[in-house]
């Protein structure tokens, strides 16, 4: 059976660094609380000229370079967010046109946090159907345009940032992405939301003076969600492929807070030293957190042929899933 195959990643944040101790001096807060809370140190930030192309760009050609492609080679470009360029046209048209993929059909995907995982699933499925030989699944976010820098609640954990992988589609190799699992539960929509500038809520002046234009979040709710979800689903994700826990080399979670991973990682067994955790200097970057993970290891040297690696994550929505590679 076909399926695809990982063979480039590549991963751009802003260059711009936000400590805890400069958030000391924009919200009441401390360093200690966020750190304890979170596991947060630091986040990246965009610059006010920057958005989310800006980022996505780099990380994908970054993939090519990696997989010794060229953007002509591409066949479908897929962008998972929730901070397009703009509210359309799709911010994957812009990433098509600006890496050269000129054969390429491009849509965005917009699953919160587990945008990248639902990417992935997507781009199984044009694979093992021939649609396309190759495909760019790119998660990126610039949430700092759509925190309220005023509520310290939600603007200390955050950051921006791209990552992006190059799959393509192989006959009969043991190789690839062996599965995914996913799901959804839009009756706790109000969770994880950004309330106006749609068409159920368009944008007056009052309900900019409102704030209806900044992520909402109900934190501790989500958190105890997450923590079950995701732990569920990488089961199910695991089982599907004949796989168990300790067979996880790489555990490769959404990046939202350090004691969500470090709990999951428990109910999961997975082996010491084998979650890959860096919310301590990138935040919750949303659906770009799992492929920047991705490439930081990749660059590394930490990934092995044979490796199997458990991708997990929780957002907005809800939506929650996972993906198991066999590298
Ligand atoms: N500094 C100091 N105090 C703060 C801060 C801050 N930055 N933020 C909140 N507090 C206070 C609160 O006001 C509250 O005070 P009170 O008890 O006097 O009311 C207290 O700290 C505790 O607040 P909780 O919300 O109970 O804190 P909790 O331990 O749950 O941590 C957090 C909050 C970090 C948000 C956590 O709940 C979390 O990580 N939730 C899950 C997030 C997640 O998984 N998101 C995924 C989806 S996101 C997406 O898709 C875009």
């Amino acid at each position: 059976m076909k399926r695809g195959r990982i063979v480039g990643t590549g991963m751009s944040v802003p260059e711009r660094v936000l400590t805890n101790a400069d958030l000391e001096r924009m919200v009441e807060t401390t360093d200690e609380w966020i750190l304890a809370r979170t596991g947060i140190r630091e986040r990246r930030i965009a610059a006010p000229d920057e958005c989310l192309s800006s980022f996505a760009v780099p990380a994908a050609r970054n993939a090519l370079e990696m997989a010794g492609l060229k953007g002509s080679d591409v066949d479908l470009v897929i962008c998972a967010t929730v901070t397009p360029d703009q509210p359309f046209p799709a911010t994957s048209t812009r990433i098509q046109d600006q890496i050269g993929a000129g054969r390429a059909a491009a849509f965005d995907l917009a699953a919160g946090c587990t945008g990248f995982v639902y990417g992935l699933s997507v781009a199984q499925q044009f694979l093992q159907t021939g649609w396309a030989k190759t495909a760019l699944v790119v998660g990126g976010e610039v949430l700092s345009k759509i925190v309220d820098w005023k509520d310290r609640n939600t603007c200390v954990l955050f950051g921006d940032g791209a990552g992006a992988v190059v799959l393509r589609a192989e006959e009969d190799g043991d190789r690839g992405l062996l599965g995914t699992a996913l799901r959804s539960d839009g009756s706790l929509a109000g969770l994880v939301e950004l309330p106006g500038g749609g068409s159920r809520e368009p944008h007056t002046l009052a309900s900019l003076e409102g704030g209806r234009n900044f992520l909402k979040m109900r934190g501790s709710e989500t958190f105890k969600i997450a923590v079950r979800s995701i732990a569920e689903i990488s089961d199910e994700a695991l089982t599907s492929c004949g796989l168990g826990h300790k067979d996880v080399t790489w555990f490769i979670p959404h990046q939202a807070n350090r004691r969500i991973i470090e709990a999951v990682g428990q109910r999961l067994e997975v082996r010491e030293g084998h979650t890959y955790i860096n919310v301590d200097r990138f935040g919750n970057t949303s659906a770009a957190s799992i492929p920047i993970g991705l490439d930081e290891l990749n660059r590394g040297g930490k990934i092995h042929p044979g490796d199997i690696l458990l991708f997990s994550a929780f957002g907005a929505g809800l939506t929650w899933g996972a993906a198991v590679v066999r590298w």
